[in-house]
């Protein structure tokens, strides 16, 4: 087994993994994987390729063989590129979301992105961010947080986040779509969105970011992994 140390941080969508997850990874400069961008991914390729999200056996072969190139773009940005096409933009809407849920209920398909998660584990370390990085992909890891937050805030969030992109949505809307999703990815028979037994769990419902980041650099103080 790789003695390279992880970090693990799951929970439901909008529970600020993300934001966390990128500051530590920058913090202890480690590798990070955005495991659920290869859901995303998955899920986009399928209406590329027109393949149906229910269509199981063929969406495993679109996982299975998943044709994927992270690049930068002049600007820094890091492009993601299915077969020559940019689909950075597509896999973060809501319906990207949606795809992603969707096809990370097969089994056979969470089987087939396994092994490609766990290349992410690289010297000097990994942040890995999800919904079964401490369950399922990394069990053995040695420092796990569970970021969680009631459905109304991380619904809030995200709409702030998309109003001042300009975009034009509903807060109602958002709110059943995350509860949605909440269900689906916590009701699954493989991998469900649940905390590891030994996971930290730290609901910032009233806990601003930069308070959620202070706490989970001191458990990696104290963990000696800094
Ligand atoms: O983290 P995210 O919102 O980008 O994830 C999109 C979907 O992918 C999420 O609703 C469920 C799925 N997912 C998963 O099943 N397992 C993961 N480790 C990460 C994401």
């Amino acid at each position: 087994m790789s003695d390279v140390p992880v970090i693990t941080v799951d929970g439901p969508s909008g529970a600020g993994k993300g934001t966390i997850s990128h500051m530590l990874a920058e913090a202890l400069g480690w590798h990070l994987l955005d495991s659920g961008a290869l859901y995303r991914i998955t899920g986009q390729a399928c209406l590329i390729e027109g393949v149906s999200w229910e269509d199981h056996p063929a969406v495993t072969e679109v996982a299975r063989y998943l044709d994927v190139s992270f690049c930068a773009a002049p600007s820094g940005e890091i492009l993601v590129v299915y077969k020559g096409v940019d689909v950075s933009r597509a896999i973060r809407t809501e319906e990207g979301g949606r795809g992603a849920s969707t096809v990370a209920a097969i089994p056979a398909v969470r089987e087939a992105l396994l092994q490609r998660q766990r290349e992410f584990r690289r010297s000097p370390g990994l942040v890995a961010d999800g919904r079964d990085m401490g369950t399922a992909v990394f069990p053995e890891a040695p420092l796990k947080f569970y970021l969680t937050a009631s459905a109304s805030e991380r619904a809030e969030r995200r709409y702030k986040q998309l109003i001042a992109k300009g975009e034009n949505v509903s807060l109602a809307r958002l709110l059943e779509d995350i509860k949605e999703r909440d269900a689906r990815d916590s009701s699954r028979e493989v991998s469900p969105l649940v905390p590891a037994e030994d996971a930290i769990i730290i609901d910032s419902t009233a806990t601003p970011i930069s308070d959620v980041y202070e706490l989970v650099m001191l458990k990696v103080k104290e963990r000696g992994l800094n």
